[in-house]
């Protein structure tokens, strides 16, 4: 049978202590409920005697969130109990989390206290908490530099006082997994009360290894795990919620042990907590980076388009992701290409894809992502106008602060190539105006709007033109990673639309074929 590991969620507390990150009350209470509907076992929602702020948070989550147990921290002292009890009166089920540092270093520099005194104060801290709430959690600090035979004492005198569950962290991230399993596999054989408490362990990310300490002790014993969501806390941070989940809901094989989190909010979470806390979620990160389920490589994408297996070890639905992004780039392969075109609902022929790919290879060329409306742009390139009477084979711009702009433009018209220039207020204007010069036309301008249709240095812009002539009013759409190409290509496809009688959207309105 497999065991239930007990996620003990501090995103609200230690995450909260990552540099920059300051949450407001109701911030934290919305991620509370988030968390709440993550499945999280336990919300540490703050440390009430640190500031006001941090105790109203935590009597916030305690009388809006229901579900996961509430818990605060306080230092082993009667003022930091008070406050925590305080804050967390209005909770249907609450646990006040006390700690007290154990290790040589702490003791020597930071508490200036011998053993003796630690053990003391530990006791009387569980005790005195004892009296605000029935779950009681013991933290000794830096537990994994404190010598295992004190770290053993502290816990059994702790249990003893009535501690529910005893947590192990690795303070400063110094712990090495198969070291840090055996120092819980020691508190399992050694600590003689320990079948009255669980185990918890709490690890920092100094030397990355937070997540593979924390699996670690869950595969020596421990019952419960503290993490954040998004891996955020104090430095590197702690370990991360979705890397611990997902391993143990991929891996159950292993471990041997579930969880109650719906991994299927844990996109949702991820976003708020970066969102609130304006800690951006670095690309490459495991689970909800931004790149966590995209394929690049060629050979990558036709094995996921063959089986998704065959490079996913989980779907990204598993984590509330809607699909698995194919990247297009300049590795990707004809396969990947023809199935985003048929998604977007374009059916090309042979000869159509041919020219549709080419087109793509050369802007995959310019360009590293490859989004949908770069190959809408593409597919509606490649359509011919209605009558294409002119296409713009040319066109050379210069301006500057000191020169008045010009643009030299060429057309293409029944194989003739025709040329000319002109200047203008800008460069665009320049372009337009050599255009009406060879195309005899001179329409009024009623609209330009320029937008980027992709992210990033290198998008593609996309230029709208509106112009009038003779009360017949046209529009012209153009795209390029050059916007003055762009300009120019939406302007001549509007004179092609205001000389010929057909309109080019009807001829795409019967091209393009609804969604599988
Ligand atoms: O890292 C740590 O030791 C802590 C304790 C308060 C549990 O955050
Ligand atoms: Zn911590």
């Amino acid at each position: 049978m497999a065991r239930r590991i007990v996620i003990f969620d501090t995103t609200l507390r230690d995450g909260e202590q990552a540099p920059g990150a300051s949450l407001t009350p109701p911030e934290k209470v919305e991620i509370a409920r988030q968390l709440a509907r993550l499945g999280v076992d336990v919300i540490e929602g703050g440390f009430p005697i640190a500031s006001p702020g941090d105790a109203q948070a935590v009597k916030l989550i305690a009388q809006a969130v229901r579900g996961p147990v509430i818990a605060a921290l306080a230092r082993s002292l009667p003022k930091d109990i008070e406050a925590a009890a305080a804050a967390l009166a209005p909770a249907k089920r609450k646990r006040i989390h006390v700690f007290l540092a154990t290790s040589p270093i702490h003791r020597k520099y930071k508490l200036r206290k011998a053993r003796a005194e630690i053990l003391r104060q530990a006791v009387w801290a569980v005790t005195y908490a004892k009296r605000y709430a029935k779950e009681i959690e013991f933290s000794p600090e830096d537990a994994s530099r404190t010598e295992p035979e004190f770290l053993h004492q502290v816990l059994e005198a702790v249990i003893r006082a009535g501690a529910t569950t005893v947590n192990i962290p690795d303070t400063v991230g110094f712990a090495i997994p198969s070291q840090f399993g055996a120092l819980i596999q020691g508190i399992t054989q050694q600590v003689r009360n320990i079948d009255r408490a669980v185990i918890s362990v709490h690890c920092h990310n100094d030397l990355g290894l937070a997540v593979p300490n924390s699996l670690a002790a869950i595969a020596n014993g421990a019952g419960q795990v503290e993490c954040t969501v998004n891996g955020i806390g104090e430095r590197a941070g702690n370990a991360s919620l979705e890397e611990i989940v997902m391993t143990l809901s991929i891996r159950k094989d292993f471990f041997k042990a579930v969880t109650g989190v719906d991994t299927t909010q844990i996109t949702a979470t991820s976003r708020l907590v970066s969102t609130l806390t304006g800690l951006i979620v670095q690309p490459n990160k495991a689970i909800v980076g931004e790149n966590a389920f995209r394929h690049e490589s060629g050979i990558h994408q036709d094995g996921v388009l063959k089986h998704a297996k065959t490079y996913e070890i989980m779907r990204p639905g598993d984590v509330g992701l809607g699909k698995s992004l194919l990247v297009l780039g300049k590795l990707s392969g004809r396969h990947a290409f023809s199935q985003r075109l048929r998604g977007l609902g374009f059916r090309l022929s042979k000869v159509e894809m041919d020219r549709a790919f080419a087109r793509f290879k050369s802007l995959a060329d310019k360009k590293k992502e490859i989004f949908d409306a770069d190959l809408v742009a593409i597919v509606e390139e490649d359509l011919p106008a209605a009558q294409e009477i002119y296409k713009l084979a040319y066109v050379h711009t210069a301006s500057g602060s000191d020169t008045v702009p010009t643009a030299t433009i060429r057309l293409a018209r029944e194989g003739r190539i025709l040329e000319d220039a002109a200047t203008g207020d800008g460069p665009v204007d320049a372009c337009y105006k050599a255009i009406n010069r060879l195309t005899g036309v001179t329409p009024e301008l009623v609209d330009y709007t320029l937008q980027a249709v992709t992210k990033g240095r290198d998008a593609q812009g996309e230029v709208s033109v509106k112009i009038r002539e003779k009360r017949v009013e046209v529009t012209g759409r153009g795209t390029s990673t050059d916007i003055i190409e762009a300009s120019a290509k939406a302007y001549v496809n509007a004179v092609n639309k205001l000389l010929s009688s057909t309109t080019r959207r009807a001829y795409l309105g019967r091209r393009s074929a609804p969604h599988p």
